[in-house]
């Protein structure tokens, strides 16, 4: 299977790439096979995420996962947030090739850890 327009698209361009200095929580996430590390923001106001950005060092799914993860959360209460699965992400790039599912995962994983990170501090 080849990448989706939208994934290149989310590679290429990547929205919400960069680092967030006054973030309310951060998610980091690693995958030990590939070496891959994403590390998502969050901007929290009350119980919703008004803001969030990422940093990723991997491959190109790993990049556009990471974008459009921040793109779902945007506006979310954390409870909505962390319904949000790799496979809601995977769908909103209209697909990625099987052996790419784990950079999704890895998407998910983050905003877990980001929304953890947040609540282990207030
Ligand atoms: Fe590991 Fe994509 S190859 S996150």
């Amino acid at each position: 299977m080849e990448y989706s327009e939208k994934v290149m698209d989310y590679f290429a361009n990547p929205r919400n790439v960069g680092k967030m200095e006054d973030a309310d929580g951060i998610g980091e996430v690693g995958n030990a096979t590939c070496g891959d590390i994403m590390k998502i923001y969050l901007k929290i106001e009350g119980d919703r995420i008004i803001d969030a950005k990422f940093n990723t060092f991997g491959c190109g799914a790993a990049v556009a996962t990471s974008s459009m993860a921040t793109e779902l959360i945007i506006g979310k209460t954390l409870d909505e947030a962390l319904q949000i699965t790799n496979k809601a992400v995977v769908d909103a790039l209209d697909g990625l090739p099987a052996a790419k599912h784990h950079c999704s995962v890895l998407a998910e994983e983050a905003i877990k850890a980001a929304i953890e990170d947040y609540r282990s501090k207030s």
